[in-house]
Order: structure tokens, then C-alpha cells, then sequence
């Protein structure tokens, strides 16, 4: 009897401790800055709610107010930093608020399983070594591939749009971006753009879809249970890591001049061969490149066409006058529409919209009166710094590209002025500032600039008008109609 009375009583102090746990932030967490209910995260997932709407409805006012807010994610409680001027501290201090990602803060879990320890989510020498290794493969590439697939990809929606009326804009800017990439960084190519089944993309298809399930996103402890279903899906992680690296490898090596190409991936091999990195740390930060190197632009180029669409008799139409008659692709960086909205769209719609990778190493504080503990997750909310009225004024909600400026050398002044005081970290800023940025701007002004010359893009009126539910932020499930133009 008395057995059973104290299995029950730790059974019943355990499920307590955990809902405690849950649902209040821990008591040593700062108490001037709120706290947002612990059940909002878990709205999109029970509602049609997106993300914009949840932000709008709960947490909005307490971020824009205080500054910052405590937000229960990923099975812990974190502080979430709106205001770009806490933004610029976090950047500015790397060794208090120092980058922690999925290795660290949660090792057990499929997706740490998948990028490992990589350039974008290390910390101090090691993240130091990775920098000295790829940022001038990351920084000076060459770019033709994205001018030929930009072609092929608008043979793709030509051959899509004569079967159904409006077009499935995911999958088909899934294959771009992985080809332009793989091209551009890697050293090989994927190939999904001449053939639709190719088995490295069904591959990476599978394990996304297993990574990103949002049961294990937002309780990765799970991964610690010898689930089935799990333990499959990371021998298959495991498995496309290989076989990623080795295609790399072997298309590298195969390759007689290996010595003098300049493909990110070639200074990562030789690094290893040099033995500055292991063999693990090669393939972290050539998965890392292909991740952040397709997800990103995907979810730019998504958010783009988008408001190429919606703005298509005024917008598309002013853009497709400045491109028209270009034909050497180094003559669009200096465009005043077509720069100015594609700056103001990843300001709308910031690609990485809430990001929390980074881990307080000591007791701190955050402006004059925010305390925080050692050992808290902190991270940042995009979306909020890039809709700050105080930086961005009353129309900062707005979709409006001319407020970047009437000439390419405004736009180009206001860009760093705006990341400069992080009311722009769509990109970063500072010294962990993005290495893609350059990459992904020139592939998305190249692609833009061959759609327009070939179609009208508007809206297909059978999409409804929302964004990703939650992470990742672009218009969720995007179909467009694309009406050849007439001129060619
Ligand atoms: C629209 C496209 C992109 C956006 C919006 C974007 C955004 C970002 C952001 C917000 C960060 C900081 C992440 C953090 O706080 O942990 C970052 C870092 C980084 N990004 Fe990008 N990115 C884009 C494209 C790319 C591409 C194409 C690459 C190429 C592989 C890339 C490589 C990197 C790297 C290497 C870092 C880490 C820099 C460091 O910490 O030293 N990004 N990016």
C-alpha cells in the first residue's frame, strides 16, 4: 500500500514539476520584460493561425514595449529580443551571448544529427577555423550557373503551366535554388532541374519531412526515446550525409585541376586533407552549405514572386522596363527598382524570421535593467526589428520599396545604414554577419531578371493568402499564373 502511495506521490511531484516547468518561465529569469502565455507557440499548430497573425495577436505589443519578452520554444524557456538596439548588443557581445546551436542545445536530436557543428552555429576558435576556411569560397563565386538555370526554370513552369492553369511554386523553387547551389558552392550538381527524380533530392525530400515533424521540433527530447520510427529516420540522416560528402568528393577529385578550383567545398577538402579539420567537421559545414544555401534563397525567391504578383501592374511592371533590353547580368546590380524591392521584401518578410542559438555565458545585462542569467537561451525575432516604427517609421508595416532611396548609391547607403543599427538582420549583421548574402542577392537578380523578360506573374485566385505557420517565413504554399509575354 505504501509502495503504491509513494510510486503515486513522485509520479504525481514529477508530472507537476514538468507542467511547472511548462508553463512559468524559471524564477530567475528577468521580471520587468513579460512573459507570453507558454500555449501560443503551440497555436499554428492547433489553429490555422500563421505566424504573422500569432504575431500581431500575442506578441507584438509586449515585444515592440519592453523590448523583450520571455517565449517558451523548442522545450525551454528563452528571451526573445525585438528592439534592434538589444539586437546590436547580442551581435556586438559574442562571448556573453555566444552562438549555441542544435549540437549544443539539444545533441540528441535528429536535426543536430543532420548539421552537426558548422560555421553558422559554432562558437569562438573552432567557428574561427571554419571562417578562415570558407569565406572566400562563399564570397567570391562564380555565378553563370544561375543564369542558365533561370532558364531552364522557366522552362519548367512553361511545361507546368500548359498542364494546369496556375503553378506549385514550392517544389519547382526547391529545384532551382538546390541546382544553383550545388553548382555555385559545391562543386556538382544536383540535377533537379532536367530531371525531376533525381534520387539524392528524394533523399533529402524524406529527411526533411522527418526532421521537420512538429512534435519532435518542439519537443526534441523525444529523440531520446528508441523510437522506431526515429532511430530509421537517423541511420537515413546519417546516410544522405555520406552519401553527400562522397558525391562532393568524387566529383571534386575526378576533377584533374581539383587544385585550382575555388568552390567552397574544394578549400573545405583541402583543409581536411591538410588535417585542420576531421572528417566530421568536412561534412557538418558541406551540409550546413547546402542547407542554408537552398533554404534561404528558397524562401526569399518565394516571398519575391510573391510581391512581383501582387504588385503586378505596378511593380512588375516598372522592373520589367528596367530589365528588359539588359543583357549582361553584372549591369543588374546597379537597378534601382529591382534592387530596392528585393531589399524591401527581405525586410517584410525576413527569410529566418525567429532565431534563438544563443546561450548567455555568464550573469549580463541587456540594456540598463534587463538581468540575465548565465546559461539562458537568447535569440531574436526578425520580423519585429524590421517592422520597428522608430527605425522604419508609421509606414513600417508597409510594403513600400521607395523607401530605400531614388538612386542605387541611397539604396546601397540606407542597406548598410540599416544593418549597421540591426533594424535589418534579416541578414545578420556584425562579424557573424550572413557569408551568403552576396550569393543569394546576385542569384535572386539573375532569376527575376530572366522570369520577367518571359512571363507576367500574377496571383492565382485559388491561393489563399497566408504565410509559414511558424520558423521560416515566406507566403506558405504559393500558387502563381505565368502568362507568357508577348514581345518574345
Ligand atoms: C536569402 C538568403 C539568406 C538569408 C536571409 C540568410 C540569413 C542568415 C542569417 C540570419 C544568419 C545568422 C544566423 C544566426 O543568427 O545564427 C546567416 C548566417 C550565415 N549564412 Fe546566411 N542567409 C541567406 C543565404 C545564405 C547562403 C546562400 C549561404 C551560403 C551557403 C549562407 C551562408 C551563411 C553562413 C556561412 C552564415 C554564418 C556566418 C557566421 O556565423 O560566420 N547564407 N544567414
Amino acid at each position: 500500500m505504501s509502495l503504491i502511495y509513494f510510486i503515486s506521490l513522485f509520479f504525481l511531484i514529477s508530472l507537476g514539476t514538468i507542467i511547472f516547468m511548462i508553463v512559468l518561465p524559471p524564477l530567475n529569469f528577468p521580471r520587468n520584460i513579460p512573459t507570453i502565455p507558454f500555449y501560443v507557440i503551440f497555436l499554428p499548430q492547433l489553429t490555422k493561425m500563421d505566424q504573422i497573425q500569432l504575431y500581431e495577436l500575442y506578441i507584438k505589443e509586449p515585444l515592440e514595449k519592453y523590448g523583450a519578452v520571455k517565449i517558451f520554444f523548442g522545450a525551454r524557456w528563452n528571451i526573445l529580443i525585438g528592439k534592434p538596439e538589444y539586437l546590436s548588443e547580442i551581435f556586438r557581445k559574442e562571448d556573453i551571448f555566444a552562438k549555441s546551436g542544435n549540437q549544443k542545445k539539444i545533441p540528441y536530436s535528429a536535426i543536430a544529427s543532420y548539421t552537426g557543428d558548422n560555421i553558422i552555429s559554432a562558437h569562438g576558435i573552432i567557428w574561427k577555423k571554419y571562417r578562415n576556411v570558407m569565406t572566400t569560397g562563399l564570397q567570391q563565386f562564380d555565378d553563370t550557373p544561375f543564369a542558365k538555370n533561370a532558364k531552364l526554370f522557366c522552362q519548367l513552369i512553361k511545361t507546368k503551366s500548359v498542364k494546369t492553369e496556375e503553378v506549385a511554386m514550392g517544389p519547382l523553387i526547391q529545384r532551382l535554388v538546390l541546382d544553383n547551389i550545388s553548382q555555385t558552392l559545391l562543386g556538382f550538381d544536383f540535377g533537379t532541374l532536367t530531371n525531376e527524380h533525381v534520387a539524392l533530392h528524394e533523399h533529402l525530400m524524406r529527411i526533411k519531412r522527418q526532421i521537420f515533424q512538429p512534435l519532435f521540433l518542439t519537443f526534441p527530447f523525444l529523440d531520446l526515446f528508441p523510437l522506431p520510427q526515429r532511430k530509421k529516420a537517423f541511420v537515413d540522416i546519417e546516410e544522405f550525409r555520406r552519401i553527400l560528402v562522397d558525391k562532393v568528393q568524387e566529383r571534386l577529385i575526378e576533377n584533374y585541376e581539383f587544385e585550382q578550383t575555388k568552390f567552397v567545398s574544394s578549400d573545405l577538402i583541402r583543409a581536411y586533407q591538410n588535417k585542420d579539420i576531421t572528417h566530421k567537421q568536412l561534412t557538418d559545414n558541406i551540409v550546413i552549405m547546402l542547407v542554408a544555401g537552398h533554404e534561404n534563397p528558397q524562401l526569399l525567391l518565394t516571398s519575391l514572386l510573391y510581391f512581383l504578383a501582387k504588385h503586378h501592374e505596378t511593380w512588375q511592371i516598372k522592373i520589367w522596363e528596367e530589365i528588359k533590353d539588359i543583357d549582361n547580368n553584372k549591369d543588374l546590380l546597379r537597378l534601382t527598382y529591382l534592387n530596392s524591392f528585393i531589399l524591401e521584401t527581405a525586410r517584410i518578410y525576413p527569410p529566418l524570421n525567429i532565431i534563438i542559438n544563443r546561450c548567455t555565458t555568464k550573469k549580463c545585462r541587456l540594456g540598463n535593467d534587463i538581468i540575465i542569467p548565465k546559461d539562458t537561451y537568447v535569440g531574436y525575432h526578425n520580423y519585429s526589428a524590421t517592422h520597428n516604427k522608430l527605425h522604419w517609421g508609421s509606414t513600417a508595416d508597409d510594403f513600400d520599396p521607395r523607401r530605400w532611396g531614388d538612386n542605387i548609391d541611397d539604396i546601397l547607403k540606407n542597406w548598410r545604414h540599416h544593418k549597421n543599427n540591426s533594424s535589418l538582420s534579416s541578414f545578420h549583421g556584425g562579424k557573424r554577419a550572413c557569408l551568403g548574402e552576396k550569393l543569394a542577392l546576385s542569384e535572386m537578380r539573375i532569376t527575376i531578371c530572366e522570369l520577367l523578360k518571359q512571363f507576367e506573374i500574377t496571383i492565382s485566385s485559388d491561393w489563399e493568402d497566408r504565410v509559414t505557420p511558424a520558423g521560416p517565413l515566406c507566403p506558405a504554399g504559393l500558387l502563381l499564373n505565368f502568362k507568357e509575354r508577348k514581345s518574345l
